[in-house]
């Protein structure tokens, strides 16, 4: 914010600061450049090196970056184990491709070694879930920095989490209710350029979908076969799947090609093409790449500012409270 604000006058800044919730910290992308300048560079290089030995680990980052900001906001509430008393949020149930914390503890545990009790767990995702769209794709943008961790992660909180199965009535609302628009709602879907997703959660359009189709008619035939081959009925192998871009290692806007072509593998994905409110949005950014580039960045720093918190801590250790 603050980089921002020579170019505003005091109107500007006052209007700014009464139209956000009472409750939202104010983040800044400066905010550790006193205090651990090297904080960045450490994070890049951890995350270098573990997608280096892991190609898993970009994609489990941004979905972790995503489940952490919409359950209880960008509080590292996802990173907290279970304790005998609390089944916490990673324990959950749609949890089976939440994984790769160990990533975030390397680069926590050289973080406390250059710049001890600083960098909060919530901007490590943040950061991290920035470096993991740039690495395989290019885009960059300023990560706003300065929220703190909270205490608090139940596992049955994770049911207000968005379902693959939501129409697009149901995704603007679940997105509207974390402050985020429709434009939101699209661009953060191509979240799904990169990573995977296993059969249970696209099953149910390839086998019986209604009582007049067996298949999920908004589904390319052919593409619906073979994931029908992927994805038998019963299915032995639990980690069977496809994934969610048929140019899944780099991060571009080849997702709303395939969207528009009948082959988004989820159905919140071709729901999108399915609904006026949504449809000429993915068409636009099917048509202009930069334009996509853009509207993803922008919503990615929305969705880093949704529920940040000011009265909680910087942990020393991301999976337990200090
Ligand atoms: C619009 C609502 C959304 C729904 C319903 C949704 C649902 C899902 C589901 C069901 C999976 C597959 C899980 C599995 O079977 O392993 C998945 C994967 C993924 N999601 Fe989303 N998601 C949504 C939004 C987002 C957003 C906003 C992002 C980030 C910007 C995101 C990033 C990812 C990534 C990167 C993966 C792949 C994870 C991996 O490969 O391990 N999703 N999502
Ligand atoms: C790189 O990643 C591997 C696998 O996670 C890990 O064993 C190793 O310690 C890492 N090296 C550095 C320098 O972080
Ligand atoms: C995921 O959630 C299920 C129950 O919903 C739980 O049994 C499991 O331990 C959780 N963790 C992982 C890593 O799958
Ligand atoms: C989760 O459980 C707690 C009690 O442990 C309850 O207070 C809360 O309302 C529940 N939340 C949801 C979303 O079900
Ligand atoms: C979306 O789903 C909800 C809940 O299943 C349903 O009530 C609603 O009619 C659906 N809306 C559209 C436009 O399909
Ligand atoms: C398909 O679904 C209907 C109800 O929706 C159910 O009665 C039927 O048994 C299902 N068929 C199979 C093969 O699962």
């Amino acid at each position: 914010m603050a980089s921002f604000s020579f170019r505003m006058n005091s109107h500007t800044i006052i209007f700014l600061i009464i139209a956000l919730p009472r409750s939202m910290a104010i983040l800044d992308a400066h905010y550790y450049d006193q205090t651990c300048p090297q904080a960045e560079n450490i994070i890049l290089e951890t995350l270098r090196n573990a997608s280096l030995y892991d190609p898993k680990v970009p994609a489990r980052i941004l979905r972790m970056f995503f489940h952490d900001c919409f359950i209880r906001g960008c509080d590292a509430s996802v990173l907290l184990d279970s304790t005998p008393r609390n089944k916490a949020e990673k324990d959950g149930p749609p949890n089976i491709s939440l994984r790769s914390f160990y990533v975030i503890d390397d680069a926590k545990a050289k973080l406390e070694m250059a710049c001890p009790r600083t960098v909060s767990c919530a901007d490590i995702i943040a950061i991290a879930a920035r470096d993991v769209v740039t690495m395989p794709g290019g885009l960059y943008w300023n990560v706003l920095k300065g929220r703190k961790d909270g205490r608090v992660s139940k596992a049955n909180e994770t049911i207000n989490l968005p379902a693959p199965s939501f129409n697009v009535t149901q995704l603007i609302q679940s997105f509207a209710k974390r402050g985020l628009g429709v434009k939101d709602l699209v661009a953060l879907s191509g979240g799904h350029a990169i990573g995977f997703s296993h059969c249970s959660s696209f099953e149910a359009r390839l086998h019986n979908f209604s009582s007049a189709h067996d298949i999920d008619p908004t589904m390319d035939s052919e593409f619906a076969l073979n994931l029908r081959k992927k994805c038998p009925k019963p299915n032995k192998d639990r980690n069977a799947g496809e994934f969610l871009d048929s140019t899944s290692s780099s991060f571009d806007n080849n997702y709303y090609k395939r969207v528009m072509a009948g082959k988004g593998v989820l159905g919140s994905d071709q729901a999108l093409y399915g609904d006026y409110r949504t449809r000429w949005i993915v068409e636009a950014f099917a048509k202009d790449g930069g334009l996509f580039f853009r509207e993803f960045a922008a919503s990615m720093v929305k969705l880093g500012n949704v529920g940040v918190i000011e009265d909680g801590e910087v942990r020393v250790k991301c999976r337990v409270v200090n």
